[in-house]
């Protein structure tokens, strides 16, 4: 999943180049050293934190690849742990890399007892995410649930890459998924 985050993190003849690597695995060490050195000197100019390094970390990578962490651990003589405390307190921070597009369904209480749970279900299993994950394979969608999120009165609410959509259920969550994707592939 490296390989398709690097792919797509970088200008299309690099990620191409990148593709390429898939297996082999040097030129995918290469490209991440050379991106982890332009953050070190950023951090070092900057004055930078632990923050600001997982920033720029997600900023190139879309999250935070365990490599990268061990990397700047071992360069800065700081434990990886007080990474992995950041990272896990923002919720900002990912450990798992994101799909191009999100799917947000609201798990808050109105939204529950409107059947978001059925609605999330549907979804996970039209778009074929594997159990356990909240990504699907291709890296196109990621699906995940949030709190409240406010809205209250036209649960139960998704969102589709900050897009809301009220009064949902799982029949129209499914039709808005597939105009989505019909939309993108035009
Ligand atoms: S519970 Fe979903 S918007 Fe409030």
């Amino acid at each position: 999943m490296l390989n398709y985050v690097l792919m797509n993190s970088f200008p299309s003849h690099s990620g191409r180049r990148l593709a390429e690597a898939r297996g082999g695995g040097e030129l995918l060490k290469i490209m991440i050293e050379k991106k982890c050195q332009k953050i070190l000197r950023r951090y070092y100019k900057e004055n930078g934190s632990v923050v600001s390094i997982l920033q720029d970390i997600q900023e190139v990578f879309g999250y935070i690849p365990e490599e990268t962490v061990f990397w700047f651990s071992k360069r800065l003589n700081i434990p990886a742990s007080n990474f992995y405390g950041v990272v896990t307190f923002y919720a900002q921070f990912y450990l798992k890399p994101r799909g191009k597009n999100i799917i947000t369904a609201c798990c808050g209480t109105a939204c529950h007892v409107k059947g978001s749970e059925a609605m999330i279900n549907r979804i996970r299993a039209d778009l074929a995410v594997a159990e356990g994950e909240d990504t699907t394979h291709d890296g196109k969608f990621t699906v995940e649930n949030v709190a409240c999120v406010g809205a209250c009165s036209i649960a139960p609410v998704l969102i589709v890459n900050k897009k809301v959509y009220g009064n949902m259920s799982s029949d129209k969550a499914s039709i808005k998924l597939k105009e989505f994707e019909k939309s993108k592939s035009r």
